[in-house]
C-alpha cells in the first residue's frame, strides 16, 4: 500500500475522525492551539499523560494517548530545541509518523500543521516528503501480502501552502518510483521495460518529446563504445531520450544516467558472490527516471533533456573482448582493458551526443559507477567530479538543501595521464587500483567538450542505507532526485 491521498483539513478536534491525531511539541514549551483543544476534549487527559511521562518536547521521545470512538489516538512527538529543529529532522519525524502509523494498522491519520511548523512552505514539504518515504515497502513479487502496509490517507489540518504538500509527495513518489525501478529484478526490468516506463510517463504527461533508439541502430549512429557493451546481450539495449520544454527556447539541462539492467562484468567476468547486486547497476538511470516524473507532474518552468543509455553487460560469444578497440560517438577511440568498466563506455556515447545535439547549458550524470567510491567515501555521501565551479557549486548548495551529501573529487590533468593508451586515444582503466573513481571521471570528462558538467558516482549510496529514517529498509534508495529536483527548481524561471 502506498500513501493515497495528503489532504488540507478544516475540521476542528471535535469533528475530526481518526485513527491517530499527530503533533509537535517543542521542547519545554507551553502547549497551545489544537492540542489543548485536544485536552479540553479528552477532560485534561493528553496534559495528564505528558506530565506522567515526564514528557518536555525532547526530540525522539513521544508520548501515545489512546481517546475515544473518533480521535482513536493522539501521539505527541518530541521536536527538540527551536534552534536545532531543522528541515532534514521534519523529514525524519514525517518519515517516522508514517511507519509508526503503519505499525499501529492506521488506515488514516491527522497532522497538527502549526505545532509542526508546518504553515513554513518548506517545512510542509520536505515533512510531507518524509510522510510518502516512511511507508515505502516494495511487495510486488511476495505472491502472499500479509503485512503491506495500512496507511491510505493523511489529513493535515491547519493554515497550510497547498502547493508545497502537494510538491512534498509528488518528490516522495517519484523517489519511491525511482526504487522500485532498481528493485524490479533483472528478468523483469530489462532495456525495454526501462524505455517502455519513460515513454509511458512523457506521453501521459504535457511538453515532452520522447525518441528510443534499439541497439541495432547504434553502429549506424555512431555508438561503437556503448555497442561493444551491449553486443554480448541477447536482450535488446536502448538508447532513449525525453526532451521538455517548460522553459521556452532557452537552451536545455541535462541528466543523463547509466542504466545497466544486469552487470555480470562481461568477459572479465566478476566473482560470483553478491552479483545479484549488479541488477542496481541501472540506478543512476533510476535517478533520471524519478526526476522525470517528478518534472512531468510539477511542469517546472526550465528546459531539461533525459537521457539513458541502457543494457546489459553479458559474457557470451559476441561480446566484447579486453584488447578491443571502439570508437565513441565523438570520434575518439577507446582500448578496452577490462569489460566490467562499461559504464564509462555506455556514457561515452551518450553524453556526447546530448552535447552534439542539444549544445546544452549544464549537464550532470549519475552512474554506480566504480566499487572504488565505496571505498572511499563509503555510503553516506556521493562522489561528485565535474569541469565548473559554478555548476558544481550549484550541485553543492542543492546537496545540503535536500541533505543528499556528495563530496568533491579532483578532475586534475595529471589525473588524465592514467588513461592514455599505447594504441588508442584513451583506454578504460586507469592506474588500478588507483584513484578508480578519479579515473572514470576523467574518462567521462573527455565526452562532454566545454560543456558545465558534474558527474555523479552513486555506487554506494543507490542501494544499501538504511538511515535516516526516510531511507528504505533494504534495496534501492532513489538517490539523487530530491537533490536534482532542488537543483532545476533553483535554475527555473
Ligand atoms: N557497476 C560496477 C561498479 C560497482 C561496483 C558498483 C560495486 C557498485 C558496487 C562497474 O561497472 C564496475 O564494474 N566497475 C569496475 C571498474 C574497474 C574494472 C576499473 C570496478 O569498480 O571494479
Ligand atoms: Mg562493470
Ligand atoms: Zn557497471
Amino acid at each position: 500500500m502506498r500513501i493515497r491521498t495528503i489532504q488540507k483539513s478544516d475540521d476542528t478536534i471535535s469533528d475530526t475522525n481518526t485513527d491517530l491525531f499527530c503533533f509537535g511539541h517543542l521542547e519545554n514549551s507551553d502547549t497551545h492551539g489544537k492540542l489543548n483543544d485536544a485536552d479540553s476534549h479528552f477532560l485534561g487527559s493528553v496534559k495528564k499523560a505528558m506530565d506522567l511521562e515526564k514528557f518536555t518536547g525532547e526530540s525522539n521521545k513521544s508520548v501515545l494517548i489512546y481517546g475515544d470512538n473518533s480521535i482513536k489516538r493522539i501521539n505527541i512527538f518530541g521536536l527538540g530545541k527551536q534552534e536545532k529543529l531543522n528541515q532534514d529532522k521534519l523529514r525524519v519525524l514525517g518519515a517516522k509518523i508514517s511507519t509508526n502509523a503503519n505499525n499501529m494498522k492506521c488506515k488514516n491519520i491527522s497532522i497538527d500543521a502549526e505545532s509542526f511548523k508546518l504553515d513554513k512552505s518548506d517545512n510542509l514539504q520536505v515533512f510531507c516528503e518524509g510522510l510518502v518515504l516512511g511507508s515505502y515497502e516494495f511487495l510486488d513479487y511476495k505472491s502472499k501480502v500479509e503485512k503491506s502496509n495500512t496507511l491510505k490517507t493523511i489529513n493535515i489540518h491547519g493554515n497550510i501552502d497547498l502547493m508545497a504538500m502537494k510538491t512534498g509527495q509528488i518528490l516522495g513518489d517519484s523517489v519511491a518510483f525511482s526504487r522500485d525501478l532498481g528493485n524490479h529484478p533483472p528478468n523483469i526490468l530489462t532495456p525495454t521495460l526501462l524505455a517502455e516506463k519513460a515513454k509511458e510517463i512523457t506521453s501521459n504527461a504535457e511538453n515532452f518529446t520522447y525518441k528510443c533508439y534499439d541497439v541495432s541502430e547504434f553502429e549506424a549512429m555512431g555508438f561503437g563504445s556503448f555497442y561493444g557493451v551491449a553486443r554480448g546481450a541477447s536482450t535488446p539495449a536502448k538508447f532513449f531520450i525525453a526532451e521538455y520544454n517548460g522553459g521556452g527556447n532557452e537552451a536545455p539541462f541535462a541528466l543523463v544516467g547509466k542504466g545497466l539492467t544486469f552487470d555480470s562484468g562481461g568477459i572479465s567476468l566478476k566473482p560470483g558472490a553478491r552479483m545479484d547486486e549488479m541488477k542496481f547497476d541501472m540506478c543512476g538511470s533510476a535517478t533520471v527516471m524519478g526526476v522525470l516524473m517528478a518534472v512531468a507532474e510539477l511542469q517546472p518552468k526550465i528546459n531539461i533533456v533525459f537521457a539513458i543509455g541502457s543494457t546489459e553487460n553479458m559474457p557470451d560469444g559476441d561480446a566484447q573482448r579486453p584488447g578491443d578497440i571502439v570508437t565513441a560517438y565523438n570520434g575518439k577511440t577507446i582500448e578496452i582493458l577490462n569489460t566490467d568498466a562499461e559504464g564509462r563506455l555506455v556514457l561515452a556515447d551518450a553524453l556526447s551526443y546530448v552535447v552534439d545535439k542539444y549544445n546544452p547549458s549544464g549537464m550532470m550524470d549519475f552512474a554506480t559507477l566504480t566499487g572504488a567510491v565505496v571505498v572511499a567515501l563509503g555510503d553516506k555521501c556521493s562522489g561528485v567530479m565535474g569541469n565548473d565551479d559554478k555548476l558544481m557549486s550549484e550541485v553543492k548548495s542543492s546537496a545540503d538543501n535536500s541533505t543528499e551529501k556528495v563530496w568533491e573529487l579532483p578532475l586534475w590533468k595529471e589525473y588524465s595521464k592514467d588513461i592514455e593508451s599505447k594504441i588508442a586515444d584513451i583506454k578504460n582503466l586507469g592506474k588500478a587500483p588507483m584513484a578508480g573513481t578519479i579515473a572514470a571521471g576523467v574518462f567521462l570528462k573527455e565526452f562532454v567538450g566545454d560543456i558545465p558538467w558534474v558527474h555523479m558516482d552513486i555506487a554506494a549510496t543507490a542501494w544499501g542505507p538504511t538511515e535516516p529514517a526516510y531511507q528504505p529498509k533494504n534495496g534501492a534508495t532513489g538517490v539523487g532526485v530530491r537533490l536534482v529536483y532542488d537543483l532545476l527548481k533553483n535554475r527555473s524561471k
